[in-house]
């Protein structure tokens, strides 16, 4: 069945499945599903693979990801059904499964139509391509037909992804009533500032203000021409260092995209000072901890450069969602396309709850002990850590 699950794990992470229907029962139960077919699914602009368990009277769905999806198929063909007729965007295969659980996979020509999964893919955009857009048109990332340039493809991934982050967190800034205040740290050419801007403002219609900060006077100054141009009244760009901003007292959502190294901290930092209901931030380049790092029992990870860097970057991003879970926030890592889009990183989503969950003091404490660091970010919440660290 190996091969059963490399095929699946094929077209489900390409993207290529058109549909699957899964039927001959090993068994005949009268109460039981008849068959189950599974189809891709955009579900709050993220892929899902919906299951339909088709019974005599009835049919009830569940949408799983990517991964779950493959488990689920390979726990229906293992435990329930002979068959499984798989049609994606290159060919056709028919699972076909033995008694002694062997399975034969015929592959054949496609005999379905791209179209219906390309319609999909359009439709999670949250900016559609083929609709001239001002912003992304004045940055060069579309046509004024609206066509994203082929060069600029993968900044419209981006840029759709970031917003889609976005959207998820949306309920915790709604229902205010009130002018959302957000800072950009780091915000360099601003593409994603620019698109939370029309984000938030034309498709979601709330009142914002949203200040850009970078060191680079001369990107700031390209970046108020541009916010100008465009009529984005309360949209600013100022040049400032992240550690040192002042001029707010409060700021409902911080943002900090590939700021460099402890850059990211003061971001973090500066966010759990306002209190803000959430941040976003996209580590880059850690080099705090690299120097520090040590336990005799990780040696073998330790003795190779290129191993300890990512290990280093592993261990300051665990770190900082840590440090702010004690903050009171509940913290996700979720996998974000890097601005050159080779390697994917990693996005801190934080979310203000209030709540510093059972064990998230001891689990730090022990880890710190562990690789024997002194993190800006510990350094910098002294302060507001004193406290919890001793109840
Ligand atoms: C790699 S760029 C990222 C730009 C943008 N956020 C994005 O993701 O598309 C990083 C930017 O952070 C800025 N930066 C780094 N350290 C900073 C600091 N301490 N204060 C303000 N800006 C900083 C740099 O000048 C640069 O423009």
């Amino acid at each position: 069945m190996e091969n059963v699950r490399e095929l699946l794990e094929q077209i489900i992470g390409n993207e290529i499945l058109i549909d699957v229907v899964l039927s001959n029962l090993r068994k005949k139960d009268p109460e039981g599903f008849q068959k189950v077919s599974v189809r891709p699914v955009i579900l709050k602009g993220e892929r899902q693979y919906q299951f339909t368990y088709h019974y005599e009277k009835k049919v009830t769905h569940e949408n799983l990801g990517s991964r779950e999806a493959v488990g689920k198929a390979m726990e229906l063909l293992e435990n329930y059904f002979k068959q499984g007729q798989c049609f994606t965007v290159d060919a056709d295969y028919q699972i076909l499964i033995s008694k002694k659980m062997k399975a034969a996979i015929l592959k054949k020509k496609a005999t379905k139509q791209q179209e219906d999964l390309s319609h999909n893919r359009k439709k999670q955009y949250i900016i559609p391509e083929n609709v001239p857009n001002p912003f992304l048109i004045r940055l060069g990332v579309m046509n004024e037909k609206g066509k994203v340039l082929a060069n600029k493809y993968d900044k419209f991934r981006q840029i759709n992804r970031f917003l889609e982050m976005v959207a998820d967190v949306m309920p915790a800034l709604e229902g205010k009533n009130e002018t959302l205040h957000i800072i950009d740290f780091g915000c360099g050419k601003s593409y994603l500032t620019f698109a939370l801007y029309h984000y938030l403002i034309d498709i979601r219609k709330l009142k914002v203000n949203i200040i850009g900060l970078d060191l680079k006077k001369d990107v700031v100054n390209h970046c108020n021409g541009v916010a100008q141009e465009l009529g984005y009244e309360d949209l600013r760009f100022l040049v400032g260092d992240i550690g040192k901003f002042q001029g707010r007292e409060k700021v409902n959502m911080v943002v900090s995209l590939h700021a460099c190294d402890t850059a990211t901290d003061a971001a973090l930092v500066k966010a759990i000072e306002w209190n803000a209901d959430v941040i976003l931030s996209v580590p880059c380049c850690q080099h705090e901890l690299l120097p520090q790092i040590h336990n005799d029992i990780m040696a073998p990870m330790e003795k190779h450069g290129i191993i300890k860097e990512r290990l280093s970057s592993l261990i300051t991003d665990s770190v900082r969602a840590n440090l702010l879970e004690l903050m009171g926030y509940s913290a996700q890592m979720l996998e974000f396309i890097d601005m050159e889009h080779t390697p994917k990183n990693l996005l801190i989503r934080a979310v203000k709850t209030g709540r510093i969950p059972a064990h998230a003091v001891e689990e730090y404490k022990r880890f710190k002990t562990f690789w024997q660091i002194d993190p800006y970010m510990e350094r910098a919440l002294a302060e507001k850590l004193k406290g919890i660290f001793q109840e």
